[in-house]
């Protein structure tokens, strides 16, 4: 069975996020598991590719409303990565040093077409194509409406959900960059009066699935817009849990953090990775280490980190070091709490170092996310005996059981204000008082397995399940 995974992002290709560590590790994981899966991306001219050598394997053309482009496909030599990326390139279009911008109806459609026309050519089609995220929503679409792309109208399309927050609309003035527009169609593409890449994958995909079984429930109830169009696909919904890379995040072999450890080092392997980062950013490493690593956004639950911080820090109990950037209204109020000298640093950026050695030197990892699809970060802390401190929602409520519940290993909270972020921060310092169990919980939280290697068979099972579209 050959899958293609279509992407904007992929590790360590382009990251901007957690679609790109999935993108970067399903496919691992289904080749070890016996399938044959590759990806298609965008070429950016980012520090990535300047660094690789790539082989052209294929050019041709395609149109974009009434214009040609050129489009080359190239691959990188194959000891490179684990498995084939096919990428994209579009000169005149498309690939700069940046994966987001304000023109991605264009690049991104352009990006599909180009992906579609080279698959045609293939002499063995694909058995199934896995389109991540709305910036590859037309996919199922085109692959079911277009003349030109015909030889795929029985191949099943699988769509993953991993954040409904963002859709891709643009506006009916654009229809004619999708190629054969026809209005018969137009309401396969339309949602609440725009064209809605998200909303048309989740129509005409074969199969839909979201990064966490609880995210598809939330969904259904409230999902930017698209809440009833959820329910009423529900029959070919399903909710799939993100796995990780145990290979990348490991902390007995990470080659980013200051000493390694495994469960029988983590003392010591956390007291040096810990003291490195407090003597890097000048904090207190005989308190509780708090950490934050992620976008500053409303979804993460960011904003109630100046107010939390503010009462947290002035009780001198704990350190607090973030990692991230985002909302400019966020950030602000976050930079200022830096006069809490010797307790509190932020690092406003993007740094993938840096965030290897956060898991494994911070004692806690908070997540009070409003919204959470799956969150690979707690999943990344327990790995590296950081206890997570989380908003019970999404796949946060998939992965962390708290320490009141039975085998319960984290802290959990369900309200988003900064009075709960607070009081969960308490709840941990006094675990962390408790050295005997804390330590004990360290070591087991370790040997909790998130590998792929399960989520990779339920992908896979679900492939080979995938006779005929729901509802046809
Ligand atoms: P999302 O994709 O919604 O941002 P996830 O939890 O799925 O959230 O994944 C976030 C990924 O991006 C993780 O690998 C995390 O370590 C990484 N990350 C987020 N912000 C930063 C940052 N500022 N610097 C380095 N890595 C980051
Ligand atoms: C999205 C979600 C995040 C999820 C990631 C990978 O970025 O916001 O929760 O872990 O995709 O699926």
């Amino acid at each position: 069975m050959t899958v293609i995974h279509i992407s904007a992002e992929c590790y360590p290709v382009a990251k901007v996020g957690g679609l790109a560590d999935v993108v970067g590790a399903l496919p691992k994981y289904q080749n070890n598991a016996g399938i044959s899966s590759h990806v298609i991306m965008p070429y950016y001219d980012n520090k990535f590719t300047k660094a690789h050598n790539f082989n052209k394997i294929y050019s041709d053309t395609l149109t974009l409303a009434n214009e040609t482009l050129e489009f080359n496909v190239l691959m990188l030599n194959k000891d490179v990565l684990d498995f084939n990326v096919y990428f994209i390139d579009v000169p005149e279009l498309i690939f700069k040093d940046y994966v987001y911008s304000n023109e991605d109806t264009e690049r991104f459609l352009a990006f599909q077409i180009a992906a579609l026309n080279w698959l045609t050519t293939w002499n063995d089609l694909p058995d199934i194509i896995h389109c991540h995220d709305h910036h590859t929503g037309l996919t199922p679409f085109m692959m079911q409406q277009c003349k030109q792309y015909a030889a795929f109208k029985n191949t099943p399309s699988i769509f993953t959900i991993h954040n409904a927050q963002y859709q891709g609309w643009f506006s009916h003035d654009k229809v004619n960059l999708i190629p054969e527009f026809n209005f018969d169609n137009v309401g396969l593409l339309d949602w609440g009066g725009s064209i809605n890449p998200l909303a048309a994958a989740i129509k005409c995909a074969w199969r839909v699935t979201t990064v966490s079984p609880s995210y598809m429930e939330e969904l259904k109830k409230s999902a930017n817009g698209l809440e009833n169009l959820l329910s009423s696909e529900a029959p070919k919904c399903v909710g799939v849990l993100n796995g990780i890379d145990v290979n990348v995040w490991n902390p007995e072999t990470d080659p980013f953090i200051q000493e390694n450890y495994n469960t029988k080092t983590i003392n010591t392997g956390k007291v040096a990775n810990k003291a490195y980062l407090c003597k890097k950013f000048n904090l207190d490493a005989k308190k509780p280490l708090f950490a934050f690593i992620g976008r500053l956004v409303l979804e993460k639950g960011a904003d109630l980190f100046p107010e939390a911080f503010k009462t947290i820090l002035n009780t001198k109990n704990a350190s607090i070091l973030l990692l991230g950037s985002g909302n400019s209204d966020i950030e602000e109020p976050l930079k200022d709490l830096l006069n809490f000298k010797g307790l509190y640093n932020a690092f406003i950026g993007y740094d993938e170092a840096l965030s290897h050695n956060i898991y494994a030197g911070a004692d806690f990892l908070l997540m009070p996310s409003r919204v959470e699809p799956c969150g690979l970060n707690q999943m990344y802390a327990l790995r590296y005996g950081t206890i997570p401190i989380v908003r019970s929602v999404g796949g946060l409520k998939d992965t962390v059981t708290d320490i009141d519940e039975p085998n319960g290993f984290g802290i959990c909270h369900r309200e988003i204000t900064a009075a709960s972020v607070v009081h969960a921060v308490n709840r941990a310092i006094e675990l962390y008082k408790d050295t005997k169990t804390f330590s004990a919980l360290q070591k087991q939280i370790m040997t909790i397995d998130h590998s792929w290697n399960k989520s990779a068979i339920t992908y896979i099972t679900l492939y080979k399940s995938i006779k005929q579209p729901v509802n046809d």
